[in-house]
């Protein structure tokens, strides 16, 4: 074995090579502020105004980034997520001046509500048998909703995160009725229940009032649940589908990946602040760090990877050239 390992003969035989192609990058935009606002659990992230935004893909895109994902923090919540499909709302407006600054970058959205309601649930709350909690099918219109208005502003994918059953197909229907056929959907079809979303929370001002996601994301023992979500979801029509968070669950990436359409894998928040926090001690190499990780995400079977690191990453890939 050691002679495939020679200095020489190991660019021949490397089996995964990250691309910067393969990177999708996170953007926060706030509609309340007016200058990048760092995030504090999420060293080097911010919170961008929705004047920075096409700045901030501009920089993406000379760094080699193709792809950016949108959250969206709004003036105001309310129970029903109305800012979530406004059309003059802040992701709406994000992705129209990204597309007249930049055309050619793939604008993919996040399609909740948990930004935009007070509750801070991904939907519409109200009276279970189990006491108040996510309402299914009168969530289904609301994301519906939101995926047409953001078509309508340009974005090119879209991507429910909501983990209700019938999303993919309620939303599939509505951006065909409304001349949207070319958009595609990348379901977060497997997300699980972590912890690990927990500096997210922070970053997209996300949190819930009440209870917690355990009624809609998946356990993080089920790993026979999660190819199951992401076969209902193919079923219903999803071109790319998800697995989130991805580093502590490549066996389930290995999974959905045999079910044959792209996959996706997202490196979240906590993913991206542990390995940070680690480096900030001088603990751990970041960048070595960084780079093995999203390595071994692609090679679990991830096609993409949506990664906080997208930006630096880039960087080092070309200096590894
Ligand atoms: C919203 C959403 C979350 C993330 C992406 N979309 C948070 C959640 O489900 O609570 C997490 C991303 C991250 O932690 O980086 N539904
Ligand atoms: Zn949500």
């Amino acid at each position: 074995m050691r002679r495939m390992r020679r200095r020489i003969i190991q660019p021949l035989l490397r089996e995964t090579e990250l691309r910067k192609t393969d990177l999708i990058a996170p953007i926060f935009v706030d509609a309340s502020i007016d200058a990048p606002l760092p995030i504090a659990s999420m060293p080097g992230q911010f919170r961008y105004p929705v004047d920075g935004v096409a700045d901030c893909c501009e920089r993406l895109w000379n760094a080699g980034i193709r792809a950016v994902i949108l959250f969206g923090i709004p003036a105001a919540k309310d129970s029903a997520a109305t800012e979530a499909y406004a059309a003059a709302g802040v992701v709406q407006q994000a992705v129209r001046r990204i597309k007249e600054r930049l055309a050619e970058m793939v604008v993919v959205t996040d399609v909740c509500a948990c930004e935009y309601t007070d509750h801070g649930h991904c939907g519409i709350v109200g009276e279970t048998a189990d006491g108040p909690d996510l309402l299914n099918d009168p969530s289904l219109d609301l994301m519906a909703k939101i995926a047409v208005s953001h078509a309508e502003s340009g974005a090119d994918i879209v991507a429910p995160s909501c983990m209700l059953d019938g999303m993919v197909q309620a939303i599939r229907r509505a951006l065909d009725e409304a001349g949207y056929q070319d958009v595609l959907i990348m379901s977060y079809s497997s997300k699980f229940a972590s912890a690990l979303y927990g500096p997210f929370r922070d970053a997209a001002d996300s949190g819930f009032a009440f209870g917690d996601r355990t009624t809609y994301q998946i356990n993080p023992g089920n790993a026979r649940e999660a190819v199951m979500e992401s076969e209902l979801d193919a079923a219903e029509g999803a071109d790319i589908l998800m697995v989130k968070p991805a580093g502590i669950y490549l066996d389930i990436l290995a999974a959905i990946k045999d079910l044959g359409l792209p996959v996706a894998a997202y490196q979240v928040s906590g993913e991206y602040a542990m390995i940070k926090a680690a480096a900030e001690r001088g603990w751990l190499n970041e960048r070595a760090v960084a780079l093995e990780s999203l390595t071994a995400i692609k090679r679990a079977g991830a096609d993409l990877i949506i990664t906080y690191f997208a930006e630096d990453a880039a960087r080092w890939l070309d200096e590894e050239q």
